[in-house]
Order: structure tokens, then C-alpha cells, then sequence
């Protein structure tokens, strides 16, 4: 399973890839506003900021919502960098778009997934990953990752290459529980992805350790 962080701060993707485990990044216009990313000459810089951290994956979303527009900004932003996948809005002219873009060998992630019907769309579009919003459908007591298991199976019914990257992740277990089910990516906070690291034993176990070792060398 790949691992994503779904952040636009720098300092944070610094710290994901050191870790060694960072397969890529997942920014929206949310995220970019958090980090005071407005206007076009700093957008584009800080896409090309994340694309000399990271290995490959860095998923920019186009702000544009009819087919034209989509195509002329989801063009530039693949020219930034190989890294970029253009992310777009499951809407109509998005759709349009991904079908476009599969043609022309541009990598799409088709973003607010909250539906089979729309992830299987998406796929037959040729998206390269559908983005499912986990953390939202909880928040709306639907079950979320009842929508992995959902479009794992339609996927794998079909042999559909798209890849299922789970979002809207909001702690470790979700993660865990992604795994379980065979998302393909999981994109999530550095904190959810730090979190998986901790067990109490796991102090516990290393402090006895250490103090043991201490006694036995006389220190
Ligand atoms: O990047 C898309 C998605 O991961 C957003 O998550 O926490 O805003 O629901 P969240």
C-alpha cells in the first residue's frame, strides 16, 4: 500500500519522507489556503517546492469547473513537473476532463468521492486513482470505509486499473482498517502516519530495556 500525506506544509512532507515511507502527497485548495498559498506564481511555486521533496505522486487540484478551464489549468499544472497528478472534482465536466487528460498520458486523481456509482465513473473515465472521503462520510454517521470494500470489489470485478486512494483519513486506525480492505494508497495527516509508530508496550518495553542494559554495565 502506498502512503500519501495530505498536506501542502513543506515542513511536514520534509518529515514524512525522511521517515523513508512517503510515496507521495495530496494538497486541495484547502490546504494550500492553510498554508497562505494564493494566486497563481505561488501556487506554481510551491507545487514545484513539494515536486523536489518527494520521489513522485504530488496531486494538484485544478480550482476550475467547466471542461475548457479544466484542461487549460490541469495542462499547466502537468507541465510543472512528471511528479504532478492532476487532481479534478467528480462533476460532470470533470469527468469529461479525466477522459481527456487518460488520453493524452496525464495522471488524474478524481477528488469528493462519496459513492460507488461515482468511483466506477471515474474508472471508466480512465482516472489513475478515485479519492473516497472516509473521514466525511463517518461524519455523517455513513460508513466510510464500507465505500473501500465497495469500490475494491467493483474494481476487482472488472480488472479496472484504477488505483483506490483513500482520504480523509483521521487517525491510525482508518489507516489499519484501508489495509484491510486493499486500498491501493492511503493519503493521510502526519499525525495519523506518526500515530502508527506508537504503542505504550512498545515504551514500556524499550525503557526496561535500556535500564537493564545500564545495570548490567555498571553505569
Ligand atoms: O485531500 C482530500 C481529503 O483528504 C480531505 O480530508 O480531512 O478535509 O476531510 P478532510
Amino acid at each position: 500500500m502506498k502512503f500519501f500525506i495530505d498536506t501542502a506544509n513543506l515542513d511536514q512532507i520534509k518529515e514524512a519522507y525522511d521517515l523513508g515511507v512517503l510515496d507521495g502527497v495530496t494538497t486541495n485548495p484547502s490546504l494550500m489556503a492553510k498554508e497562505g498559498i494564493t494566486g497563481g506564481a505561488n501556487v506554481t511555486a510551491h507545487y514545484k517546492a513539494i515536486c523536489d521533496i518527494v520521489d513522485d505522486n504530488v496531486s494538484a487540484e485544478v480550482i476550475a469547473t467547466t471542461f475548457d478551464e479544466i484542461i487549460a489549468e490541469g495542462e499547466a499544472l502537468a507541465a510543472l513537473n512528471p511528479k504532478i497528478v492532476v487532481k479534478v472534482p467528480m462533476i460532470k465536466d470533470g469527468v469529461k476532463a479525466i477522459k481527456y487528460f487518460t488520453d493524452k498520458g496525464i495522471k488524474t486523481n478524481c477528488t469528493l468521492i462519496f459513492s460507488a456509482g461515482q468511483a466506477l465513473l471515474a474508472a471508466k473515465a480512465g482516472a489513475t486513482y478515485v479519492s473516497p472521503f472516509l473521514g466525511r462520510l463517518d461524519d455523517i454517521s455513513t460508513d466510510g470505509l464500507q465505500l473501500i470494500e465497495d469500490i475494491r470489489l467493483i474494481f476487482d470485478n472488472y480488472g479496472y486499473p484504477t488505483q483506490i486512494l483513500a482520504a480523509s483519513i483521521r487517525g491510525p486506525l482508518h489507516i489499519v482498517a484501508c489495509a484491510k480492505l486493499g486500498a491501493d494508497v492511503i493519503t493521510a495527516p502526519l499525525s495519523a502516519i506518526i500515530a502508527l509508530l506508537k504503542h505504550p508496550l512498545t515504551d514500556s518495553g524499550l525503557a526496561t530495556f535500556l535500564a537493564d542494559h545500564k545495570k548490567a554495565a555498571g553505569l
